[in-house]
């Protein structure tokens, strides 16, 4: 977790730092700080809360007189001590030499600060960054290691995961970074270097783009960079990638809050997801093509993912196994890690992931990978870790997700899902020509569908903000669209606070129908297929015990209309593409909840955007 952005280079180093960590507040934002070196000392400004604090210090402390040209930053979220300001990045070690900024978790920080303790090295905060920046400070004040070799030493001694930048006062021209399960980018221009999280902060300064790998160290030294082995002393030869992203698509354009923005681009999204791929008659998935052999003979493949991403995945197995008939096991991933594992090399995993750096995640797939079996990544971001450690994979080309909880990505990942089950159908012939046209033909014209529940979003905002202040909420669907619930009822915790719970709709009756009473509303999700008149039974349930009912339909019937408090009806479109109507009404009433109750939404309390930490 964490956002890290670092520069050196010939401007002050202060508002690149500050844009840079702004953009990467989606990451984390219990403390903000910079380190800089400045007039042979290291001048370091941190503040518990977001980046707008730190900012307002920086500007208290006149630092523009302060003109550095490098310097480390940090946004915080906690794992090891509270989110104060003692416990913000960056730290420095005892001798105010090295100071150092980390994204993950130091697992053994124990025993190594047993050691450091023995050795009276005092500590001035609770984290588990501290034991780091403290150990590599040890060994280079011992004076027989070089300030390289102090940090490789030091790495050498800890478990867990980390992305660090480093810094030392004696050597006021070098940085120092290094990763092992944290993701660090290296941008390159002229005599400038950017080193950060993701590419957010950097793509506005350069294009030219060095992702690193996990147990490599990027060495700058004045002018020049060495890409090495965390491990051995090793020069690595990398290659310098061209990305192509605007920095439009990181701003919130005509919006307040990006989730509101990025609900609007799903029209445009699913659109991208289906260009080029969804073709007349056929399915082209180009990034599965070498491996398409294997895939279509798995006789089982399991999904695995975290959050949203892991109700992505549960549509997915709905997907596969009504179309192409191969049984689908979906596993969160961090249950998968862990699990007896039945896998192997026959056994084809999918690993969703918006962000493709999620560490559960990472952790189950390499797993796979160590059985032999062959590994799909769906993710959003290019260049991400699962992007690169799959075998194989569909990007969901939703552009930058900033927005914490997930929206775009979501429909993206589940319409990538469709286009695979439908891909792998045709191939096995477990579904006919003219079935897939007609699929092909319904995902084009979801586009305008899309379009047209967006403009019903007044209507949907009426009702959230009557509800704003329920104290908890069911979310009740069946089928493909149980996962669809509760997807709708995260959304909800994650950014109104408000407690809610997703069930398959028939079985609300097994224990949550007691929770019903006049303050408890419920969501149904009512598409016109087989299951519509068992959902009607299940919403007079809920209406004979006095619970609201709010109902989200694709069919308009008198009944419906009579036991609905509010009734929510959208466009007809196959039962299969209803759910990503459903979900867009769900996202919606949501963020409408959420933005009534003063909820700040876009960064919701405790959350991060990537869990990059088991
Ligand atoms: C979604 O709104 C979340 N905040 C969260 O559940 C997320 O989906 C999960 O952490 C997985 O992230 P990923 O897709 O980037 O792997
Ligand atoms: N474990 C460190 C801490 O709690 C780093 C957390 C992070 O990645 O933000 O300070």
């Amino acid at each position: 977790m964490c956002g890290i952005v670092a520069y050196k280079g010939n401007k002050d180093c202060h508002p690149i730092l500050l844009d840079g960590l702004k953009r990467l507040e989606y990451r984390g934002y219990d403390s903000a700080g910079i380190a800089c070196l400045f007039d042979s000392k290291i001048s370091i400004t941190k503040r518990a809360g977001k980046v707008k604090e730190l900012q307002e210090a920086i500007n208290t402390k006149k630092i523009s007189k302060d003109f550095s040209t490098i310097g480390i930053s940090h946004t915080r979220w906690a794992t090891h001590g509270e989110p104060n300001h003692k416990n913000a990045h960056p730290h420095i070690d005892q001798s105010k030499k090295i100071t150092l900024v980390h994204n993950g978790i130091i697992e053994n920080y124990n025993s190594i600060k047993k050691f450091l303790l023995s050795k009276k090295i005092q500590f001035k905060s609770d984290t588990d960054t501290e034991v780091l920046v403290q150990l590599i400070g040890y060994f280079y004040n011992q004076g027989k290691l070089s300030f390289e070799e102090s940090v490789r030493a030091a790495l050498q001694r800890v478990d867990g995961a980390y992305g660090i930048v480093v810094l030392n006062i004696d050597f006021p021209e070098m940085m120092i970074a290094a990763r092992k399960g944290s993701p660090l980018v290296l941008g390159l221009k002229q005599g400038e270097f950017f080193i950060a999280s993701d590419i957010s902060p950097i793509i506005k300064h350069t294009k030219k783009i060095i992702y690193l790998n996990e147990g490599e160290m990027i060495v700058i030294n004045k002018e020049k960079y060495e890409i090495k082995s965390v491990n051995k002393n090793l020069v690595l030869p990398k290659k310098i990638e061209t990305i192509d992203i605007k920095i439009d698509d990181l701003e919130k354009g005509n919006f307040d809050y990006f989730m509101h923005k990025e609900i609007h681009e799903q029209s445009d999204t699913i659109l991208n997801t289906f260009r080029g791929r969804a073709l007349k008659d056929d399915i082209l998935l180009s990034g599965l093509s070498d491996y398409w052999k294997d895939i279509k003979n798995a006789d089982r493949i399991y999904i695995t993912a975290c959050g949203t991403s892991w109700h992505a995945g549960l549509i997915g197995k709905k997907l596969i196994e009504k179309f192409a008939r191969v049984p689908v096991h979906v596993e969160y991933a961090s249950e998968f890690r862990y699990n007896t594992s039945l896998i192997n090399k026959k056994t084809i995993v999918i690993g969703i992931s918006q962000s493709g750096e999620t560490a559960d995640t990472l952790a189950a797939i390499n797993k796979a990978k160590d059985v032999g079996a062959l590994t799909i990544g769906i993710c959003n971001v290019a260049g991400s870790s699962i992007s690169r450690i799959t075998d194989c994979g569909v990007f969901t080309r939703c552009g930058h997700e900033i927005g914490v909880a997930s929206t775009k990505a979501f429909t993206g990942q589940i319409s990538v899902l469709y286009l695979f089950a439908l891909k792998l159908a045709y191939s096995k012939r477990t579904i006919s020509k003219l079935s897939l046209v007609n699929h092909i033909k319904d995902e084009y014209d979801l586009v305008k569908r899309i379009k047209s529940v967006l403009m019903m979003e007044d209507t949907i905002k009426k009702i959230a903000v009557k509800y704003k202040e329920a104290s908890g909420f069911l979310y009740l669907g069946r089928g493909l669209n149980f996962p669809i619930a509760l997807e709708g009822a995260l959304k909800l915790k994650e950014i109104s606070y408000i407690h809610a719970e997703g069930y398959p709709a028939a079985e609300m009756k097994h224990g949550p129908i007691a929770l019903i009473d006049k303050n408890m509303p419920t969501v149904f999700i009512v598409p016109k297929d087989r299951t519509y008149h068992k959902i009607l039974s299940n919403i007079e349930e809920i209406k004979s015990r006095k619970g609201k009912v709010i109902v989200i339909t694709n069919h308009k019937s008198k009944t419906l209309e009579s036991l609905s408090d509010d009734l929510i009806v959208l466009p007809k479109t196959n039962s299969y593409l209803f759910l990503i109507l459903a979900t867009i009404v769900l996202q919606l009433f949501a963020f409408f909840i959420a933005v009534a109750k003063g909820c700040d939404v876009d960064q919701p309390r405790n959350l991060a955007k990537s869990v990059t930490v088991e």
